[in-house]
């Protein structure tokens, strides 16, 4: 069954050992970020738990943190099934049978109501994530709902949001998010965007969040996909907008059309500073929210972080889903380094079938997002993607430098990635776009020698005789 909510899907996680509560005393404006980065350093994948910071000193509400993808393993569970296939399965189908949100008037988002100069997100424990850099708290996990003004198409994506003041708050939208396109069509008529904030609400919203889809698509109606029934949705009290009804936290208002003001630094995903720049501002005039919110975080900055995490999972299905079923390469398995922020580093093994398909792979993944692959290694189809030193091994041995390396030079870069421009250099500055990518052919180009390693049935005779050899115990 559907999990109702962010408290019913923490139990679910504590239940299966996967989520910490910490008692201590925790501080908010240095501690959270730590222990966070800790959690990441000295706990594997496999047993990292979500964690819930009871006591934010200074705060009576709860900080909740890793809850969407501290692991693949975690992912799975947000999405009630019990594998990475499991999530790939669920995506697809929830992108061709989407259930459309169901509107309803009672909400427990609704339990308390503020307005006006009443409103203050400075009573929110808001962490500060890259202490000493970032000039204050920002939310990291905000889910921010807009609607298309052309088609009325309902949008939710994450966009990091500085807090300015007790109402206001700034706003980092790359240019092609969609939330973008709304506010540019909006501002051709000079005309506001209403927005609409959630934080804390069933990891379906979340997933959808963070990932992106067809502008046509409902991404309420895709949620509802994800858990198999209806988001319930219920109005805003002051904007045209829906927001989910068991949300922890809700916040409405504004964003003024043509006025910009700085924003940022920020750690980012890539584990660096992303600069400051002039950017769109949110003014609040309404914040609505549950009896004992949970105030929810992403933990980001250097990879590997929860959101390097969520960003491969929903990366790398739909990318190697275009590269096999599209673009029908025979390709074996895709992996998006978590190194590279889930983006910058790809390496795809492919079952080669003729000379120059190394080309068409590499065309073809830079095909379906610019920002995919700033560095793409192909290897042959017996080499595991996930296997580092598999890896290494075939572009220290496969590649002849002089042949096998295609850079392409004038394409559109990440602008968040630090090598485009010197820190100073503000956000949305053109030499931050302008940029180049290169591809590493390291499949194997003629016959070569047998493996030197003892043949494949002997390693198994010993393997499977191992402790009568006295070595380990
Ligand atoms: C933790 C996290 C933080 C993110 N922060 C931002 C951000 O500040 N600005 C941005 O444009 N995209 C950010 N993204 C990426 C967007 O959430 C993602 O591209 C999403 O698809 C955007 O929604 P949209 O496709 O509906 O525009 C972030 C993603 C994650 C996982």
């Amino acid at each position: 069954m559907a999990y109702r909510d962010l408290r019913n899907y923490i139990t679910a996680l504590e239940k299966k050992g996967k989520l910490k509560r910490v008692k201590k005393e925790v501080d908010k404006d240095w501690e959270i970020a730590a222990v966070c980065r800790q959690l990441f350093k000295k706990i594997s994948p496999h047993n990292r738990p979500a964690l819930v910071f009871e006591n934010v000193k200074g705060f009576s509400i709860p900080v909740v943190a890793g809850v969407l993808g501290a692991s693949r393993n975690i992912y799975a569970i947000g999405l009630e099934t019990d594998s990475v296939e499991g999530i790939n399965r669920k995506w697809d189908y929830a992108l061709s049978n989407p259930i459309p949100p169901r509107l309803v008037k009672e909400a427990p988002c609704k339990e308390n109501i503020l307005h006006g100069d009443d409103v203050d997100i400075t009573k929110l424990p808001v962490p500060i994530w890259t202490v000493g850099e970032d000039p204050g708290p920002f939310f990291t996990s905000p889910y921010v709902i807009t609607k298309d003004p052309e088609t009325g198409v309902c949008n939710v994506g994450t966009y990091r949001m500085e807090i300015k003041g007790p109402n206001k708050t700034g706003f980092l939208i790359g240019m092609r998010q969609d939330a973008a396109w709304h506010i540019r069509k909006n501002e051709a008529q000079n005309k506001p965007t209403p927005v609409a904030v959630v934080i804390g609400a069933d990891p379906s919203i979340g997933y959808v969040s963070v990932s992106k889809m067809s502008d046509a698509l409902d991404e309420f109606a895709v949620a509802g996909a994800l858990r198999g029934e209806p988001v319930d949705l219920v109005r805003c009290e002051t904007i045209p907008l829906e927001v989910p009804a068991t949300a922890e936290i809700v916040l409405e208002g504004e964003i003024p059309p043509n006025c910009l003001e700085r924003e940022g630094p920020f750690g980012e995903y890539t584990g660096y500073m992303g600069p400051a720049g002039d950017q769109p501002f949110f003014n609040i005039k309404c914040m609505t929210f549950r009896n004992k919110p949970l105030y929810q975080a992403f933990i980001s900055q250097m990879p590997p972080s929860e959101s390097s995490c969520i960003r491969g999972v929903g990366r790398e299905w739909p990318l190697f889903k275009h590269l096999k079923d599209t673009l029908h390469i025979p390709i074996k398995d895709l992996r998006l380094k978590e190194a590279g922020g889930s983006g910058a580093y790809l390496v795809i093994s492919l079952k080669k079938q003729f000379d120059g398909q190394v080309r068409q792979l590499m065309y073809g993944a830079w095909s379906m997002r610019t920002g995919f692959g700033k560095i793409t290694l192909v290897v042959d189809d017996d080499i595991d993607v996930w296997d580092d030193f598999a890896v290494d091994w075939a572009l220290s041995w496969h590649v002849r430098p002089d042949r096998d390396i295609y850079i392409e030079k004038d394409i559109q870069a990440v602008g968040l990635d630090p090598s485009q421009a010197p820190a100073s250099v503000p956000q949305h500055h053109p030499s931050r776009y302008h940029g180049s990518r290169l591809a590493i052919d390291a499949t194997r180009k003629h016959e070569y020698p047998a493996i030197s390693l003892p043949p494949k049935e002997h390693l198994a005779i010993v393997a499977s005789q191992w402790k009568t050899y006295g070595i380990e115990d």
